[in-house]
């Protein structure tokens, strides 16, 4: 939040009405007291799945900095830790490897804050986070503290309980989580194991190192070309469309879900409708992957909108197939 502009990754330069960030429980505590937390207002973390559809957003924007990585119990098997919701999530990942726990490794480099991984259930190559979390802390709206078991959080894909309208009065500040210490690693999704067959053994470091090449292979640097990472999420259709897609697309990737249900990756029904690389105005489908929408530069939300718009209608007509935005839309 630099002079007064909301930080997003996709670069858009948007400004708020109010902007309050907080370093502690107390202090949120404090600002709720002092009447300063009033609607409109919006929670952020890292600003990485964030669209903002106008150049100002009417309403206070709130952002914690809360810190800290506390082990509060552990075994021979386990660690438990508390996490401050401002901790930049990649930082905890990278610490959770140093310390040799086991489970953060494939979740290497996404973009954010540890609040909002709770939120969103952020995940990539076969783990989510909820995999790891044992409970959300928060503040609500009244300045009351509620913790959620992980059980309450209704998790599923890029989803939880904190998504819903309803549930916005409450701001995470704190997430804990359980890490192993006994080795166990994931390295069933896509090229991850053929990238390490030429390993003498798996560690913890190469795991991570390995993620971190994989994804910035194919995902472009925020720094350098604005995005918010998936724009979509990857939609979840029935045995039979599946089977009548197949029979038109063999070579079409899918995953299993449940008996009834298979995922269809997104991107690859945009490449196929032939928008990768394609711009609209200043917004455009990255070049080297098609689920992510970039600025070119100079684009507003409208302009990423539009694009996503089209995007959406040319995959419905082509595939019958809906695709739904993961990326968070702020009027
Ligand atoms: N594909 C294409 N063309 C493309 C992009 C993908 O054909 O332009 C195909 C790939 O070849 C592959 C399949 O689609 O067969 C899946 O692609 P990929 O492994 O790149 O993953 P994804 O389904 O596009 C999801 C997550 C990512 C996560 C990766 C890896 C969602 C919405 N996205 O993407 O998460 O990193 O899997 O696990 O589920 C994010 O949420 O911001 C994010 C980057």
């Amino acid at each position: 939040m630099d002079n007064g502009i909301i930080k997003n990754t996709f670069g858009l330069k948007v400004t708020a009405a109010q902007l309050l960030e907080y370093h502690s429980e107390e202090e949120l505590i404090g600002f709720i007291a002092a009447g300063k937390v009033k609607t409109p207002y919006l929670h952020v973390g890292g600003g990485c799945n964030l669209l903002f559809m106008h150049e100002r957003y009417e309403g206070t924007v709130l952002h914690s900095q809360i810190k800290g990585m506390e082990v509060t119990a552990e075994n021979d098997s386990e660690v438990f830790i508390r996490v401050g919701a401002g901790e930049v999530w990649d930082d905890f990942v990278d610490y959770c490897v140093s310390q040799g726990w086991y489970g953060a490794e494939n979740l290497s480099l996404i973009p954010g804050e540890v609040g909002a991984s709770a939120v969103q259930n952020i995940g990539a190559y076969g783990v989510e986070v909820k995999d790891l979390i044992t409970s959300v802390e928060t503040i609500d709206n009244k300045g009351q503290k509620r913790v959620f078991q992980q059980s309450e959080c209704a998790y599923a894909y890029r989803d939880s309980v904190f998504k819903r309208p309803e549930m916005k009065i409450y701001f995470v500040t704190y997430v804990n989580f359980k890490l192993s210490k006994v080795v166990q690693f994931k390295l069933d999704y896509g090229t991850i194991r053929k990238e390490l067959a030429d390993a003498p053994s798996v560690t913890l470091p190469l795991v991570r190192q390995t993620i971190i090449k994989i994804r910035q292979s194919k995902l472009p640097d925020p720094q350098v070309l604005g995005n918010a990472g998936s724009f979509f999420t990857n939609p979840i259709v029935t045995r039979e469309k599946w089977q009548s897609l197949l029979a038109q697309y063999p070579n079409m990737p899918y995953y299993e879900v449940d008996e009834q249900h298979v995922k269809i990756p997104a991107g690859w029904m945009i490449e196929q409708a032939g928008w990768k690389g394609k711009a609209l105005g200043h917004a455009a489908v990255y070049d080297k992957q098609a689920l992510i929408l970039v600025n070119l530069g100079n684009a507003t939300g409208a302009d990423i909108v539009a694009l996503s718009e089209a995007v959406c209608r040319d995959v419905v007509s082509q595939f019958g197939i809906e695709i739904h935005p993961e990326v968070n839309f702020i009027e």
